[in-house]
């Protein structure tokens, strides 16, 4: 083990600290963690772990969720500037506007956004359990699904239900088109094409599965199949290689599919984040206290 991994485990035990990473960080700061997954696991983990010191690998958004689930323990964000091109789409105060202009819907929202506009909704969900919590929505309810229009047109598939679909989207994988899918495919055409939710509509009909970051993980498991073309950020690559030595897993394009907030956190930072307990995640109290109100009622909704 090389002097910066073993300080960085020494800290952690001093600190009785533990480390959480997404699975789209880089490979050593995922070697590094103790908790691997995606944003729902990682909230259900935030939720219940003992540990005071929480040191969150991913982005800001999902140490703010953390943060607010947890809110006895000190989480740590080893840089500030990791943010989400997603969650800056929507704004708390146009969420309010057309919020008044739909008095009677129910406000679903997409955990990547901001501490500020989950407060101004009635509850959240992830890529893993969006179209479970729109299900539990009674038939007759208005929707209005927040930011993310291409996962919500995705729930709208899956529910048959209309829903009022805030105009945002992920800059990586708004950019994966249809025809990058078929390419794939005819350079691999034993492979089975998983797909993240939040992929364009023609690209997510082209999928034999569509599931969260987590959910690769579980589809991969539970099928007997060797070849694989992940269609999402290409850092999932790597956890899906690591587990799977005996699989193939290719990119659905070669370069391009970065997201470079994920990919911001190094493990000098790690140190000096266990070192300096730095940088505290904080929410304002008021705002904090709505926010987990709609996170805890998307954890209530069954995961299956
Ligand atoms: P998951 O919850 O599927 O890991 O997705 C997180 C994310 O930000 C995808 O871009």
């Amino acid at each position: 083990m090389d002097k910066l991994t073993e300080r960085i485990k020494q800290l952690k035990n001093e600190r009785d600290a533990v480390i959480l990473a997404h699975n789209y960080e880089p490979p050593e700061i995922q070697d590094i963690a103790d908790i691997i997954g995606d944003s729902l696991g990682l909230s259900i983990d935030a939720a219940k772990l003992d540990n005071p010191v929480i040191v969150f690998c991913g982005v800001s958004f999902m140490a703010e969720s953390a943060a607010i689930l947890a809110p006895g323990k000190k989480v740590l964000l080893p840089r500030l500037n990791c943010g989400c091109g997603l969650a800056d789409m929507a704004e708390a105060n146009a969420l309010k506007k057309m919020r008044a202009e739909h008095p009677e819907a129910v406000v679903v929202t997409y955990v990547n956004s901001s501490a500020a506009v989950k407060a101004e909704s009635d509850i959240c969900c992830t890529s893993g359990n969006a179209v479970n919590v729109v299900k539990s929505i009674p038939k007759e309810q208005k929707i209005i699904f927040v930011p993310d229009r291409n996962l919500g047109n995705y729930v709208e598939k899956q529910t048959g239900r209309k829903m009022i679909l805030w105009d945002g989207a992920c800059p990586i994988h708004d950019l994966i088109t249809a025809e990058d899918v078929t390419a794939a495919r005819a350079e691999n055409p034993k492979a089975l094409v998983i797909v993240h939710p939040e992929c364009k509509p023609e690209v997510v009909a082209l999928a034999d599965h569509v599931c969260s970051t987590g959910g690769m993980f579980d589809f991969v498991a539970g099928t007997t199949h060797k070849e694989f073309i992940v269609v999402t950020e290409e850092g999932m690559l790597y956890p899906l290689r690591k587990a799977h030595p005996d699989r193939i897993f290719h990119p659905v394009k070669k370069g391009g599919m970065i997201c470079p907030d994920m990919k911001m956190i190094s493990l000098n930072d790690v140190c000096a984040s266990l070192e300096k307990l730095e940088h505290i995640v904080t929410v304002d109290q008021h705002c904090a206290a709505k926010a987990r109100l709609a996170l805890e009622r998307m954890l209530a909704v069954p995961r299956h």
